[in-house]
């Protein structure tokens, strides 16, 4: 084993770089031993200096994060400081002074990964980011390296554990969004501010990475449609269970049926319970990979917190010290197929309709004249009178959404059509 030590610096030391700190303390012979070197942590650049950090000697903790990625002597830089800036531009600094980098920052690279990626490659250096999405759970290596000889057409996941929490919280209790969420801010899934879970940004964020990787095509983050889960009702879980389905927050990534175009969106949707992300409980992530070869995938696990985090992180460690020794680099940026990236209304599903009519003679045939027109086939029809009104759910055969949306726009204009209830879409089958 080689005896002088490999440097890392460590970006952060919140949730996830305190732990992160602790296992390349707590662990470093067996770390040493499965890279060929010991790994040695050479600086920690933090926000506020005077907060205690056990195990972490003070004298490696500077509030000058530009000054420790320009010494020159780093081998790794772990960015777990999370956002943009500063972080784009530390990230870029390192690889500039020649360190490595293995980041957990599911933004910068869902916005910047092409640029990170160019950055990396032209110093010679290695990008790593397994913790980016779905915390511990090992998904960007499998899709990079061992779906590598394969080829990837769907992957369907569940990678928010706030809004997975609230929404198994809102199936098995029947509670409203907001309780559930209270409830998850009380135990501490939930932010003070939870706008990035809800409105699934997060996932989108994620969806982009995922997409980019498993179809080696560049998506950024503008290009995942999105919708975020506050509106969905318990009303909405009353009629998923009646069609034998509940309700998850889903990242979708899809081949287009012809393999030239590509989508990436995140929204709520109706899954079967038959379906294995139906049974995907709590803060849990999950995710459904579908490809050519190897048939389903599917990789469950802890998507957040400090230690399972910080496992991914140790892991990209080992992998990008192990390359340093040998002089390698790992996979960069794959992007060759430049597949076109469609807009969300060329994605095609099934959808659940939710309608408020008036129930007199007449009213189902103009509604389903609606869906005829614009070319929308009906799968089934639900119908419940009381009063003079109605409601009406309709379940369709796969559409596309522009179909859909046009559907439900002239729906809207009928006189009979008191209101559009809900509209979710139904995947999974
Ligand atoms: N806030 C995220 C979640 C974890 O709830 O899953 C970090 O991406």
């Amino acid at each position: 084993m080689r005896t002088r030590p490999l440097k890392v610096a460590l970006l952060g030391c919140g949730v996830v770089g305190s732990e992160v700190a602790r296992i390349m303390t707590t662990h470093a012979d067996d770390l040493a031993a499965r890279i060929g070197a010991p790994v040695e942590l050479a600086g920690v650049a933090v926000r506020r200096p005077s907060k205690a950090r056990e195990g972490i000697d003070p004298a490696l903790v500077t509030t000058d994060a530009t000054a420790l990625v320009k010494r020159g002597d780093l081998d790794v830089v772990v960015e777990v400081i999370g956002g943009i800036e500063p972080a784009r531009t530390l990230i870029t600094t390192a690889f500039e002074h020649g360190a490595s980098v293995v980041s957990a920052n599911k933004a910068l690279l869902a916005q910047d990964g092409a640029a990170l990626h160019a950055a990396a490659e032209q110093n010679g250096r290695d990008l790593y980011y397994e913790a980016a999405v779905a915390g511990a759970i090992p998904l960007i290596r499998p899709l990079r390296e061992s779906l590598a000889g394969d080829k990837v057409n769907r992957v369907l996941g569940i990678v928010n554990g706030t809004t997975n929490f609230i929404l198994d919280k809102m199936d098995s209790t029947g509670a409203g969004y907001q309780e559930a969420l209270d409830e998850a801010t009380a135990l501490g899934y939930a932010e003070a501010d939870p706008t990035a879970d809800v409105e699934g940004f997060d996932a989108a964020a994620k969806a982009a990475i995922l997409a980019g990787i498993a179809f080696h095509t560049r998506v950024r983050l503008d290009d995942v449609y999105r919708e975020g889960m506050t509106e969905v009702t318990a009303a909405d879980f009353a009629s998923a269970k009646e069609m034998g389905c509940t309700i998850k927050l889903l990242a979708i990534c899809e081949r287009a049926a012809d393999g030239a175009s590509v989508t990436a969106r995140v929204h709520p949707a109706m899954i079967p319970l038959s379906h294995p992300l139906a049974s995907v409980r709590g803060a849990y992530n999950a995710v459904f990979v579908e490809s050519e070869a190897a048939g389903q995938l599917m990789f469950y696990g802890p998507g957040a917190g400090g230690a399972p985090t910080a496992s991914a992180v140790l892991g990209d460690l080992v992998a990008v010290c192990r390359n340093r020794l040998s002089g390698a680099t790992g996979p960069g940026e794959s992007a060759y197929a430049a597949l076109r990236v469609s807009p969300m209304g060329d994605v095609v599903t099934r959808y659940h309709i939710s309608l408020d009519v008036a129930d007199k003679p007449g009213v189902l045939a103009q509604v389903a004249t609606v869906f005829a027109e614009h070319g929308v086939s009906i799968d089934t029809v639900r119908q419940q009178g009381k009063d003079g009104e109605a409601s009406l759910v309709v379940v369709t055969h796969r559409a596309s959404d522009a179909a859909l949306n046009g559907t439900v726009e002239a729906l809207r204009k009928l006189d009979t059509v008191r209101g559009v209830a809900s509209i979710m879409r139904v995947e999974g089958e």
